[in-house]
């Protein structure tokens, strides 16, 4: 196998494919019988066969079914690095493999959310067990899960060791023959996690127990504990550790088998009772059955004088009384006599030796019979999953394969039957339904014959007519009916049947190989010949009463849960063996017929249990009654897939815009569009009337890799909705949640506000009450008001306090601070006026006495003087510079004390000259030049005349005097600076005049003039019509 591997994928198993094996088909053979030329070859199905297993290839398909060879060596191809290549990988596209039969169920399961089950067959000793354990294997490794499911995991694993040790046995045909029919059901919850599981057990063989065949061996458990088990324990059970001394393991004669490995199994054994849950007592108990068993076996009896049987050695039966808590002198009596009922009278009647012995043995048989189930129960109990959510499973069917013996007995006939019936189900499930569907579905199909084993069933199974019947009627019925009778009443009633046969039947030919106590069945597997000895007794599976009611009494945990006083009561029989068995197998197949199938057919290669060795003869017979040949046949012709409409439409709807997310009409219309749309060619599928067919894998796989791949598109778009959902709902949350605090953060502030307004009530009450009684004397209702009134009035005074000397404001106090009031008023104008002359130099204090003065002159009287204020009187307008030294030299001996110019009017003809305003402290000098053209000596000065106007005009008037050259009459730009210093240096305050309109001016020789003073736009100087020298001044504007 890990050759194949290796030739045709390489490394990489991703690139694996069907056409890489095909390659290599001519040394390895085909991995699919659907891929052979001649696929209606029995000798080139064979072939294959051959040749795959001497490449040691065991594992082939037929479509989806595998058939396995039995290597009947370690071929190192169950490897978890094999199980994770086999994982969530295609079907066909690596070589066949358990893993892949088991992932391919597990995920269709998975996705569609449906059971399963895995039907394996084969006869005795061709793998069916070792394949059911890789299954198992495989899930535990592979399937996702949890610490908490580990637990479970484990418990899955070990109960197969467990159940082996107590159900399976060394025979001839397989070393480890499942000597129980076995249903196991693993339970995956919806992320495919196994999280429980459920046996169903069918038919142990009991007979086993007490006897065995050359060749064989009982149950392993017996040899296991004697081999291993501990020493206190033996001791404790009574038991000598060599089996040699049981008589119950010794007549097969191989009590030690070197493919048996007593010893570790046991280790595996004692280990996986602690994971399934087994508490001291139960294995305590459980031993003290298995012992009580061997004792028993050791049991002898002789017959006393009276022909009665009586218990030869007491030391086994004082072992079995300890060790299942039971009177010993009762269970004495049981083993020796049985209780008969004689009218409502009971009577104890002593055994022969025959009959004694068969009480001890069915003792052996019952008890260890109702352990096993016990056993199974318990491990049912620890791998049940007690979580009521929904589950899907994986049956795994693995049931007591189709044998042959020398001498075939009561259980092969049970055991054939159910390999019938497993047939059945498979043709029902395969080749019939397949062939059917087909019909149903409208397909062209041409019919592929195949042989329905139903036939045999019914002989064996119907109602009133079948073996069963037959064989529980011959019980049943009141009379002596030997095994023999049996026999005759089978010859009566289905000895016509095609497929039943006994020496009185039987031709010439074939009647030699037929004994008297024979009859032959030709079973789908082959001719099977039962020999009718035990028959009877065996189905029958008879108990004593005496030996049930001291069982029922028993103090061993176990046994009392297997017998119970209610079983004494009824006075029914209990159903036979045989037909408890028919009912268990018919609600299996229920089961079965309601999950989707898997099938692995196994085939054993030769007799021998020889690894390598291909038996033709053998084969080729299995071959045929497994009928792979019909399989195939109809695989070839048939489609590897279909699927309901609406299934195939639900999974692949999104590949089609037409289709995705609903589609409105039919769904086979919808999968018609769908497929129209992802391109299928017509040879590549039919459409049915419910189904499509689809005929080879390889388009199934593209249209799955294409839904794996627009998966992702859709996950994105519903993650994004959902996140959508989760913002939304954050959104929700936090928007909640801000409307909460704001509540709370309004609450708070409206308190916090509310509180405010009641301290501002109540402080405006305060301020009221305090308001109305303000003027009363100082007390407590006023207190605070008054305070606060001197406290405001005081701070805003502060900020109101005047800032010069000028400023006459004041902040008119409360009646209450008036006084205050005044005191401050006064401290704060001393104050300011002690600032203000500290502040003054003497240059501001001649100019201040300049500025008095000339308040006095012009306050109130001349346009321009209050804008004039500010303006600072200069000391002189001209330098001594500026004077012509002539000038200087003449007026030696004066101090100049201000020199301006001005433009001086001929008095005659009102010329404007431009002239030189000179003042000493004496005199004023008109100055032309280096000419004085007029000196007015202060003494003399009569007047000086200016207008009310804003004019700069002024009259300085002189005395009527020859020498006199008439009144000046000068234009000057700083009137009020000129004419302020002119009077205080002549200081005559008083000689100012304003007039208004008009004024006379003296000219020389006796002569008057006059100038007219009008407002308008322009300043303006002129000798108007009249002779009036004109003097505009432009508006003031104020
Ligand atoms: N896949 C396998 N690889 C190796 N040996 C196998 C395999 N299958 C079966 N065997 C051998 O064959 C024996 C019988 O197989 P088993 O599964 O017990 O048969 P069945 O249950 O069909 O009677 C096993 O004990 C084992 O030795
Ligand atoms: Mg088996």
């Amino acid at each position: 196998m890990e050759e194949e591997m290796k030739e045709e994928v390489g490394d990489n198993h991703s690139q694996l494919n069907m056409e890489g094996a095909l390659i290599a088909r001519d040394r390895v053979g085909v991995q699919d019988f659907v891929l052979l030329d001649s696929h209606t070859s029995e000798a080139a199905f064979l072939d294959n066969l051959r040749k795959r297993y001497r490449e040691n290839l065991i594992y082939t398909y037929i479509g989806t079914l595998l058939v396995s060879v039995n290597p009947y060596k370690e071929l190192g191809i169950y490897s978890i690095k094999q199980m994770e290549i086999y994982q969530g990988v295609n079907f066909f596209e690596l070589p066949p493999h358990i893993y892949a039969i088991a992932d391919n169920a597990y995920r269709v399961m998975c996705t569609e959310y449906n059971n399963h089950f895995i039907l394996i067959s084969g006869e005795s000793g061709a793998g069916k067990t070792e394949a059911s354990k890789k299954i198992l294997q495989y899930y535990a490794v592979t399937c996702p899960t949890t610490e908490q499911l580990q637990i479970v995991r484990d418990r899955l694993l070990l109960s197969n060791p467990v159940l082996e040790a107590f159900g399976n046995a060394k025979t001839l045909r397989n070393d480890n023959s499942s000597r129980f029919g076995k249903y196991m059901d693993i339970q995956f919850d919806f992320k495919g996690a196994p999280v429980g599981g459920h046996i169903l057990s069918y038919l142990i063989e009991k007979s086993r127990v007490v006897h065995q065949n050359p060749g064989e061996r009982n149950f392993h458990i017996f040899y296991q504990l004697l081999e291993s088990g501990e020493d206190d324990l033996l001791r404790w059970l009574g038991l000598e550790p060599n089996p040699q001394k049981y008589m119950y393991l010794i007549q097969g004669r191989c009590a030690k088998v070197s493919s048996i490995n007593d010893k570790s199994e046991w280790k595996t054994v004692r280990k996986a009772f602690s994971v399934i849950d087994f508490t001291e007592t139960d294995i305590e108990h459980l031993f003290g059955v298995i012992a009580s068993v061997l004792h028993l076996g050791n049991i002898q009896y002789e017959e006393d004088s009276n022909g009665h049987a009586i218990i030869t050695n007491g030391s086994q039966i004082k072992w079995i009384s300890k060790l299942l808590g039971v009177h010993l002198s009762i269970l004495q009596e049981a083993l020796t006599h049985r209780k008969i009922e004689a009218r409502s009278e009971e009577v104890l009647s002593p055994l022969n030796l025959d009959l004694a012995f068969y009480a001890r043995d069915a003792a052996a048989k019952a008890i260890y019979g109702r352990t096993f189930t016990w056993l199974v129960n318990k491990i049912n109990g620890s791998l049940a999953n007690k979580d009521l959510t929904r589950k899907t499973v994986i049956g795994l069917l693995d049931i007591y394969g189709f044998e042959v013996f020398d001498t075939n007995s009561f259980e092969q006939f049970c055991i054939n039957y159910c390999n019938e019936k497993l047939q059945q189900l498979l043709i029902e499930m395969t080749l019939k339904a397949e062939q059917e569907e087909y019909e149903l579905e409208g397909i062209e199909w041409e019919p592929i014959p195949y042989f329905n084993n139903k036939i045999i069933c019914d002989l064996v199974e119907e109602k009133h007519k079948g073996i069963i019947s037959i064989l529980d009627e011959e019980c049943l019925r009141p009379g002596e009916a030997t095994d023999l009778s049996f026999l005759e009443k089978l010859e009566e009633k289905v000895g016509d049947h095609a497929h039943f046969l006994t020496r009185k039947l039987a031709d010439q030919k074939t009647r030699k190989s037929i004994d008297w106590v024979d009859f032959r069945l030709l079973h789908y597997a082959g001719e099977v010949t039962y020999c009718v000895v035990g028959f009877l007794e065996k189905n029958n599976d008879l108990l004593y009463r005496n030996l049930k009611e001291v069982l029922c009494k028993s103090k061993n945990g176990i046994i009392k849960e297997c017998f119970f006083p209610s079983e004494l009561d009824n006075r029914r029989r209990p159903e036979t063996v045989a037909t408890q068995f028919k009912n268990s197998l018919a609600s299996l197949i229920e089961i079965l017929m309601s999950k989707e199938p898997s099938y692995i057919r196994c085939i054993k290669p030769n007799d021998g249990k020889e690894s390598g060795k291909f038996d033709d003869v053998l084969i080729r017979h299995q071959v045929k009654y497994l009928g792979l040949m019909e399989h195939l046949r109809v695989r070839r012709a048939g489609f590897a897939y279909r699927r309901k409409y609406e299934l195939f439409l639900q999974r692949y709807k999104s590949l089609c815009p037409a289709t995705w997310p609903h589609w409105h009409g039919s769904a086979s219309e919808g999968v018609e569009c769908l497929i129209k749309h992802i391109g299928y060619k017509p040879e590549e599928y039919k459409l049915g009337r419910t189904k499509i067919f689809i005929r080879f894998p390889r388009t199934l796989f593209a249209t799955e890799d294409a839904f794996e791949y627009s998966k992702h598109l859709l996950v994105t778009r519903i993650q994004a909705r959902y996140k959508g959902c989760l913002g939304k709902r954050e959104y929700k949350k936090q928007r909640e949640a801000a409307i909460k605090l704001e509540a709370c953060w309004r609450g708070a502030l409206a308190r916090k506000e509310a509180k405010r307004r009641m301290w501002a009530a109540e402080t405006i009450k305060k301020f009221i009450k305090g308001f109305i009684s303000r003027k009363n004397p100082l007390c407590p209702e006023n207190d605070e008001f008054v305070r606060f009134v001197q406290y405001t009035y005081l701070t805003k005074l502060r900020d109101h306090v005047p800032k010069n000397v000028l400023d006459k404001n004041w902040l008119k106090p409360p009646a209450i601070l008036e006084e205050t009031s005044e005191m401050l008023k006064k401290i704060c104008m001393r104050n300011l006026v002690r600032k203000y002359c500290q502040g003054i130099t003497a240059e501001k204090k001649a100019q201040l006495q300049q500025k008095v003065i000339a308040s006095a002159i012009f306050r109130g009287k001349k346009d321009g003087y209050l804008q004039s204020i500010n303006q600072p009187f200069a000391d002189t307008r001209l330098s001594e510079r500026d004077i012509n030294p002539k000038v200087l030299q003449l007026i030696r001996g004066e101090k100049v004390k201000y020199v301006t110019p001005v433009v001086k009017y001929d008095r005659n003809g009102f010329k404007a000259r431009e002239r030189q305003l000179v003042l000493t402290q004496s005199a004023a000098y008109v100055v032309e030049m280096a000419k004085i053209k007029q000196k007015i000596d202060y003494a003399t000065l009569k007047g000086i005349s200016i207008s009310n106007l804003s004019d700069g005009l002024l009259a300085i008037h002189v005395p009527e005097d020859n020498k006199q050259k008439g009144d000046a009459i000068l234009q000057c730009e700083h009137i009020f600076e000129t004419v302020t210093k002119l009077c205080m240096l002549a200081n005559k305050q008083n000689a100012v005049k304003v007039v208004q309109g008009s004024l006379q001016f003296h000219i020389s020789s006796g002569k008057e003039g006059t100038i007219a003073f009008t407002t308008g736009q322009e300043p303006q100087i002129y000798k108007a019509k009249n002779g009036h020298l004109t003097v505009v001044s432009a508006r003031i504007k104020s």
